[in-house]
Parts: C-alpha cells; structure tokens; sequence
C-alpha cells in the first residue's frame, strides 16, 4: 500500500466513525386545543411512522396493536427472561388468553396505561427496531435504528379514548430504565440525556434531541446548548400513596426554593416545596399537564402578587375566562418579542441566581371568542391536596429549551429561548443525505 493510500483509507475509517452518530432526533408536535404534544417516531422493519403522546412522566412506551402486526423483526419477550424480570413485569400470559404480536406460551406482560385518561390494560411487551434520524445538531440526517425496542401493544382499541386523533400510544421518557431515552443509551452507549424544544407555534413542530449534549443549532445559526443554567435532578421516596406504587418515583423533580414575581419574593408556605418522606410536596415537569398547577396556598399568593405587580401596567381586569383565574382586556396588553408585556415570574432553584424566568409568551394564554379577547394568567388552583405542590406544565416548557441529563442526574433549562433571538420551531428539518 502506498502511502497516498493508507492516507485515503485512514481518511475513509475516520469520515466513517465521525458520520456514525449516536445522537437522533425526533419532531413534536402541539395539538393546541388539548396541548397535547406528539413525538414521531418510526417502529418495524420497514419502519412505519408513528405518532405517540410524549409523556416526560411515563416508563416505558406502548403502542396500539389493534390492527395487523407487520413487521419483520419483532420478537417476543418469554416470561421467564431476564429482559421481563427487569421490566418489572408482573404477570404471565399466553396466546389463548392474550393473542397478538408478542404473545407465546408464556408471554411477558406490561400494562399500558394512557396518560391522559389514567386507563389501563394488559397487554403483551415485545421488541421491535425503532428508528430515528441522526443528526449533528443542524439538520435531520438519514434513519438509524435501535434493534430490540422494549414496548407493549395493547390490543384494546379503547385505550386511546383521550388521545387527539393521529396518536397510537405513548412514548414514556421519564428516569427508568426503559425508558426511550434510557433505551437508546443502552444500546449505543452514549449518553443517557435529551434535550427538549416544546414549539410554541401552531405552524411548525419542536423536537428532542436524544443521546447528545449539543450542539443544538436554530435559525439564524444559534446554538441553545450554551445557554443551558443546571439544576439537580431531586428523588421523591415515594411515586404514589397506593400500596401499588409504593416504591421512588422516576418523574423529574427540581428544587424550587422561592417564586418571584417583579423580582419580590412571593410569600407562601415554602415548606411546600420540600419533598417530605411520604412524597408530598415539591416540583416536578410534566407535559401532560397543559397549563402548571399549583397547590391553592401557593396559587393565591401567586395570582395576589401577580395582580398586585400588574397594576403599574394599567390593565383592566376582565371577568375571568375558565379555567383561568386571572385575565385582562387584550386592548390594553402591549405585545413585546418576548409575548404580551407581563411582569416576570421567576422559579428560583438552588440558589438566587439560578432562576427559570417566565416571560409573557409562557405565562400568560391568548383567548380569543365571540366578544372576548383577553389574556390570562396561564396558571392553575390545583387543590389543597394537590401530592406534588407545583407541577410545571406544557405552556410553560414551550420556546424553553429543557436538557434531562440522566448521567449527571441534572436539569439544563434555558429560560425563553425568544430571549436568544430564536424559537423552537426555528429548526431545520431539511434532511442531510450525508448525514448518518
Ligand atoms: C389482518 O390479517 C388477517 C389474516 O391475515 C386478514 O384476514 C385481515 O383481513 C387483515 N386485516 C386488515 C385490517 O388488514
Ligand atoms: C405451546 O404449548 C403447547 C402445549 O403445551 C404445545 O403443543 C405447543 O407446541 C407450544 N407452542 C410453542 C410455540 O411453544
Ligand atoms: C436499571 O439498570 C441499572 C443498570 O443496568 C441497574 O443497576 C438498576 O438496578 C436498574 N434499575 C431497575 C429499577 O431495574
Ligand atoms: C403590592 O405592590 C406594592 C407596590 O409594588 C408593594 O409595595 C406591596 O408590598 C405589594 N403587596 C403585596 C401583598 O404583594
Ligand atoms: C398608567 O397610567 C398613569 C396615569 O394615567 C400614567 O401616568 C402612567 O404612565 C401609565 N403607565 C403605563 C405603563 O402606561
Ligand atoms: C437548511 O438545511 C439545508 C441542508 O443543510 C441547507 O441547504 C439550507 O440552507 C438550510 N436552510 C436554512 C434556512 O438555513
């Protein structure tokens, strides 16, 4: 071999590991009506697009099998496999008592449960490729595939009562270990971390970045990992009072200290936002819940100094739209880049300068119907019993960049990425052949 050779095979081997990519992407989109955000994926050989609710507070994914199964490479999962002991599984079953893809004589059994509605069913757990498209951080690349998905098919066509028309299942991204995220890692070794950009725009979709730490480029060429502040990721003891559920949960905790509204302190019980040993209290992300609930304590307060810090702005209170609380006459709300002009609210974590501040276009809500126009304050009185005292929902994540770091057991949240000049619709997907 001359040396002009080895070079250009050198070159070859290297261009091939730099375009091997273990970071992928996926699209979500927002039902508005609902906020109800799917992700696209693709499952089978050869892959079929499919549409799943994004749940950031479920374990594992299930997909709805009540049409014709086809694909090439699914497998099913035998009861007594190590794979359905670490599922957690806790039933068998057979192809009489449970048919469809995945069943055998002893079938490995996982309950699907629809987010929304909190209905369940038994369903058998099978494997099958999943494929997402590569990318650097710039554009969508060609389909790569993750052999050996874990998932359930639910073969009761009810279990999508709820879900917005499209959606045949739910993707599940919260910390287990079967999780999307986790799944990915697993199988490629990289790292167990995604990043997410809810859209806050009716006409383009958002995404997540899975198994990459960036960069994570939108329009006009603007790289939303750098301005990533961290919070650690907290553990709740206990997932559910019900004996069921009697062990930690696996959703995403942070360690909220204090609101600020204006920059003031608001004044509320903050004990409320401390885990206690029975997993009452804190702050946790969930984007199946549209608008943040709040337990009632911290809601008046919030709403009190909310209006209060208002009144400098000259607005004029409407009666308040359901199932809002607070809203005011549109005509008087002046529009800004960062949405309706509104004093800021600040979730202050670990310390006073690591703060998630909310501007206008994430706290307040656009209600426009037959003589009413008004914006309201996007937040909801969840009760005195609320079990988790805040609960940061969709509205609230749209235009944020939010990276769930697994490895570093950590939040990277960005804030309004509008302050950034950008949005999260603003990605390319324009698909780079070269790419993966
Ligand atoms: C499903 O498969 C069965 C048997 O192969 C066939 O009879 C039936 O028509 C198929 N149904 C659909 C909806 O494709
Ligand atoms: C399932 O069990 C029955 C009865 O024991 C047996 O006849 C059949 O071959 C088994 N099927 C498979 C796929 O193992
Ligand atoms: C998750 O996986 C890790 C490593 O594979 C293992 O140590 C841990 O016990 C698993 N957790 C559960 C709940 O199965
Ligand atoms: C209401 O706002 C005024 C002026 O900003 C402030 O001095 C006062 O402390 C506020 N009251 C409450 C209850 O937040
Ligand atoms: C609010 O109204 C007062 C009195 O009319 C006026 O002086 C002030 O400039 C107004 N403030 C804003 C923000 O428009
Ligand atoms: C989007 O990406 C494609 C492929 O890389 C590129 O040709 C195009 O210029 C990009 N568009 C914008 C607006 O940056």
């Amino acid at each position: 071999m001359s040396l002009k050779s080895i070079t250009l095979f050198l070159c070859l081997v290297y261009s091939f590991f730099e375009t091997s990519f273990s970071a992928y992407l996926a699209p979500i989109a927002v039902d508005f009506a609902t906020r109800q955000y799917t992700i696209s994926i693709y499952i089978k050989t050869p892959p079929q697009p499919t549409n799943l609710l994004f749940d950031l507070g479920a374990s594992f994914s299930w997909v709805d099998c009540t049409h014709n199964y086809s694909s090439s490479t699914y497998k099913s999962i035998p009861c007594s496999s190590s794979l359905c002991n670490s599922l957690g599984s806790h039933a068998c079953s057979n192809c009489f008592r449970l048919p469809g893809p995945g069943c055998s004589n002893d079938s490995c059994i996982l309950f699907p449960v629809n987010s929304v509605t909190r209905r369940s069913t038994m369903a058998n757990a099978l494997t099958d490729w999943l494929s997402l498209p590569h990318t650097d951080g710039r554009n969508p690349g060609q389909l790569g595939a993750i052999p050996e998905f874990v998932f359930s098919c639910s073969k009761k066509k009810s279990l999508l009562k709820g879900l917005v028309k499209g959606v045949v299942g739910v993707a599940g991204l919260d910390r287990s270990n079967f999780s999307l995220s986790a799944q990915i890692s697993n199988t490629l070794s990289s790292p167990n971390l995604f990043a997410l950009c809810l859209s806050g725009s009716p006409s383009a979709p958002g995404l997540v970045f899975l198994g990459t730490r960036g960069p994570y480029y939108f329009y006009p060429q603007i790289d939303l990992s750098k301005y990533l502040i961290y919070t650690p990721l907290l553990s709740n003891p206990l997932r559910s009072s019900l004996e069921i559920y009697r062990y930690p949960s696996a959703e995403y905790f942070i360690g909220l200290t204090s609101i600020k509204v204006n920059g003031k302190v608001v004044q509320f019980d903050l004990t409320l936002l401390n885990i206690d040993a029975n997993g009452f209290g804190g702050t946790k992300l969930s984007t199946v819940t549209p608008y943040t609930m709040l337990h009632s304590t911290i809601f008046k307060a919030l709403t009190n100094a909310f209006v209060n810090e208002s009144s400098a702005l000259n607005l004029t209170m409407t009666e308040p739209v359901k199932p809002f609380s607070v809203c005011y006459n549109a005509d008087d709300v002046r529009d800004t880049s960062l949405g309706p002009a509104a004093v800021t609210i600040d979730l202050v974590m670990q310390s006073d300068d690591v703060f998630w501040r909310i501007f206008g276009s994430n706290s307040m809500v656009r209600i426009v119907r037959e003589g009413i126009d008004v914006w309201c304050l996007g937040f909801l009185d969840g009760g005195a019993n609320m079990r988790t005292a805040l609960v940061i929902g969709g509205h609230q994540m749209e235009d944020n960049l939010l990276q769930f770091d697994l490895d570093n057991n950590r939040l990277g949240f960005s804030s309004s990425v509008l302050a950034h000049g950008t949005m999260c619709a603003n990605f390319n997907f324009t698909t780079n052949s070269n790419l993966g």
